[in-house]
């Protein structure tokens, strides 16, 4: 195999997410042929070289997982939480071998997350470059007026910058509150709940419906399953994978 850098073989060996790995190999937990790792882009050859994490050696023939899980509303995005919080790892007892969330869902949103131990392909669906569309069911509080959704859907600006254009429907109208689906490519932190904010309509609930093409269906809260061959293949293609 060819070199490649440090940070994209870990990632695709199933370590954690690139954006991660990057920050387990600042910690100086790598080591490359028992020299510590000290920048970030050093060429390895994972078959002519010895590369461990925390001592134990990495084995980039590890088998894939691919998960698609319903994360609950009032559940961490985490797999550890130092005050006992609800978190991911509570229900994925089950899974054989290491994985992590690609992106993340804030503590009170629900919804649809893939699970994987591929970093390489976790890294793209979440960096906005690869312009993967991911599908929100929002309640706002309020009757949202027609100008708010046109503010919404032409990019409205918060505190860190400016937001891309969105695409919003307003699905249902119920006494005191709307129901709107809203597609966003970026994922900026809270950026629902900060959009719909912005324009005077505060989420009252948020719902995860799709990343890209893959569909959260008819699964319940907690519910995870494996993807298909299928939509893992239209999963990496959408990112150039
Ligand atoms: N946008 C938000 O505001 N919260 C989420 O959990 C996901 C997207």
């Amino acid at each position: 195999m060819a070199d490649e850098r440090i940070q994209k073989f870990l990632a695709r060996a199933g370590i954690a997410s690139r954006r991660r790995v990057e920050e387990i190999i600042r910690a100086g937990r790598v080591k490359v042929n028992g020299k510590l790792v000290d920048r970030l882009g050093l060429k390895v050859d994972p078959a002519r070289n010895r590369i461990e994490v925390d001592g134990q050696p990495v084995n980039a023939g590890e088998e894939k997982l691919y998960l698609a899980f319903y994360k609950p509303a009032g559940v961490l995005t985490t797999l550890s939480d130092p005050h006992g919080r609800p978190k991911l790892a509570d229900f994925l007892h089950a899974v054989a071998g290491r994985v992590f969330p690609a992106g993340r869902l804030d503590f009170d949103s629900e919804g649809l997350l893939l699970i994987t131990n591929d970093g390489e392909l976790a890294y793209r669906i979440t960096h906005p470059r690869y312009k993967v569309a991911k599908v929100y069911k929002v309640w706002v509080s309020g009757s949202i007026a027609a100008e708010a959704v046109a503010r919404l859907a032409g990019g409205v600006v918060l505190k860190d910058g400016p937001v891309q254009p969105a695409a919003v429907k307003v699905l249902r109208k119920e006494p005191g509150r709307t129901l709107l689906e809203i597609t966003i490519k970026e994922g900026k932190k809270r950026q629902v709940k900060r959009m719909c904010a912005a324009v005077g309509y505060p989420v009252v609930r948020l719902k995860r419906e799709a990343i890209g093409p893959l569909r959260l269906g008819e699964m319940k809260p907690g519910e995870y399953r494996c993807l298909t061959k299928q939509e893992v293949k239209r999963l990496k293609q959408q990112v150039g994978l």
